[in-house]
């Protein structure tokens, strides 16, 4: 397992639609892997491949709290296949928009089909924060970030900041 360097915002890849993943072998699970081992480094609850810089359709995801047992989900080809008319907002944050954090208001519960890491093909239905995860990291698929759900004022300040920071750390 390696950690891998984690994109962040503004850059065009975050933009770029990824491909859905033709098998489950042991290249992909190498990935998933190391997606696995960056999420829990950072420390983040998700992880979309798109996110290292790989446009392949795979997300990791593990929201337990550090009290609970570790929950490590993998979703290859996930498709959000219902969402509940009834809405959530949470106060979303990215792994690539480091320390930005807004409320999102989305589906309250919705219902995905993917396939696991084995590749066995799955349906769950999921509320509240694992919800909000799921669409959040199936964004990162479609080349949008939780600051696209945002008013165009509010995202454009965070990524001029974002862009800031980013000079900033390469002149360092
Ligand atoms: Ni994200």
């Amino acid at each position: 397992m390696a950690i891998r360097q984690i994109i962040e915002a503004p850059d065009p890849r975050l933009k770029v639609i990824s491909e859905p993943v033709e098998a489950v072998d042991d290249d992909l699970r190498q990935l998933m892997d190391d997606m696995a081992e960056t999420m829990y480094a950072a420390p983040g609850i998700g992880l979309a491949a798109i996110q290292v810089g790989v446009p392949k359709r795979v997300l990791v995801l593990d929201i337990s709290s550090d009290e609970e047992e570790s929950d490590l989900r993998y979703f290859v080809n996930p498709q959000i296949v219902w969402t509940s008319n009834e809405l959530a907002i949470y106060n979303e944050g990215c792994l690539s928009l480091p320390e930005y954090y807004a409320e999102v208001e989305r589906p309250a519960a919705c219902r995905v089909e993917y396939l696991d890491y084995d590749g066995n093909r799955h349906t769950l239905e999921a509320s509240d924060l694992l919800s909000t995860c799921i669409q959040h990291e199936c964004d990162h698929l479609e080349g949008i970030l939780f600051v696209d759900h945002l008013s165009s004022l509010k995202r454009d300040m965070i990524l001029r900041k974002l862009a800031k920071a980013k000079k900033l750390k390469a002149a360092e």
